[in-house]
């Protein structure tokens, strides 16, 4: 099966098999199943933190749960329960319309409801652990159901459990969401808050509105050009080598991790190193924000490799920092 609409990058590639299962019954049968044994496969949502780099010799499992359903609501808060297989965007647009607070920072962000709690999807000072109340999933091994916790899951920056020790060990199933009904909102990113404020009262619907202008002036919309969002992590610096770069360059910005380290954006050191824009085959940097790579004209997997390859290599050499992927390769 052709994988070039199953993924963000729109970059050719074929899988033997692609199997879509409806329910946690179906998922069960399948992992139990003597069809699967023999074969690797790959759980992918909306293939948006993905690079192909070639044709996958297996088979790409993909949820449809899309079930939604409140487990338990209160004056103050709500428990949501949500189907891996639920279009993230989807989930934000349906707790805005019902007034609930949480998901709104997070609006347009490309991907499914699974995938959010593997990857920990943040954006404008939210992250989706912030709502995340438990996490089921089935144990590729055992088929048998678990429950994690917020805590269990082990979340950091775009990290939880389900990339480290259990990676490629459960397949998430549902999360459920705690979220709130009286208003508590995050407007500390950037110029976050008058991007509201110019919008009139600050309510969900224009914090919704203004986070969607926001990307769209920046991103690339992955339907028309091909994109997996952030090509790299913002990578952690110890708090000395910031100053140092400080120093050399007044403007250089950075997020405050603890007393030791910082954050420094991976998108202004390579937009430093002059790569805005530049061309590398049928891959390119986005020319509004350095860190998305995009499939600019038939790119192929090579041209996007090579061209993170260089970027990381003159951001090292420039700043001595080390930038790794965020997108996962998958070979
Ligand atoms: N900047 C540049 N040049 C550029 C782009 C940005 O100098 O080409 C500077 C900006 O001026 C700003 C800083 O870099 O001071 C940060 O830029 P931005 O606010 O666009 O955010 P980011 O750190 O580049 C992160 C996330 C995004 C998320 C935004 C907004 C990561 C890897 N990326 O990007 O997430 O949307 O913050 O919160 O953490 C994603 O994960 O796929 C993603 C798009």
């Amino acid at each position: 099966i052709q994988l070039k609409d199953k993924h963000t990058f729109h970059i050719p590639a074929i899988a033997k098999w692609f199997v879509e299962y409806d329910s946690v019954e179906e998922l069960k049968e399948l992992l139990a199943s003597e069809w699967i044994k023999d074969k690797r496969f790959l759980h992918i949502g909306s293939g948006s933190n993905l690079l192909f780099l070639g044709n996958y010799d297996g088979a790409i499992l993909h949820s449809r749960i899309k079930t939604i359903t409140i487990k338990d609501e209160t004056e103050r808060c709500v428990k949501i329960k949500v189907g891996s297989g639920v279009i993230w965007d989807d989930f934000v647009a349906y707790c805005i319309d019902r007034g609930w607070y949480g998901t709104e920072n997070l609006s347009k962000i490309p991907g499914e409801v699974g995938a959010s709690a593997v990857q920990n999807i943040g954006a404008y000072g939210s992250e989706v652990k912030d709502i995340i109340d438990t996490v089921e999933t089935i144990e590729i091994e055992s088929g048998e159901h678990h429950v994690f916790n917020c805590i269990d899951c082990k979340y950091g920056y775009r990290n939880s459990i389900f990339k480290n020790e259990l990676k490629e060990k459960h397949i998430v199933t549902f999360v459920t969401y705690c979220l709130s009904k009286q208003p508590i909102y995050n407007l500390s990113y950037g110029n976050l808050k008058t991007a509201v404020e110019t919008k009139g009262t600050i309510n969900l619907r224009n914090i919704r509105n203004a986070v969607i202008e926001i990307r769209e002036n920046k991103l690339p919309d992955p339907e028309i050009t091909g994109n997996a969002g952030s090509f790299f992590m913002n990578p952690v610096i110890p708090l000395f080598q910031y100053s140092l770069l400080k120093e050399k360059y007044p403007d250089i910005p950075h997020y405050p991790i603890d007393n030791e380290k910082v954050k420094v954006p991976a998108a202004w050191l390579i937009d430093r190193c002059g790569w805005k824009g530049k061309i590398h085959g049928g891959a390119a940097v986005h020319d509004k924000q350095c860190l998305v790579l995009i499939n600019k004209n038939n790119a192929t997997s090579d041209d996007v490799v090579e061209l993170s390859e260089e970027i990381k290599q003159s951001v090292k050499s420039n700043f001595n920092i080390t930038i790794t992927p965020e997108v996962n390769f998958i070979r």
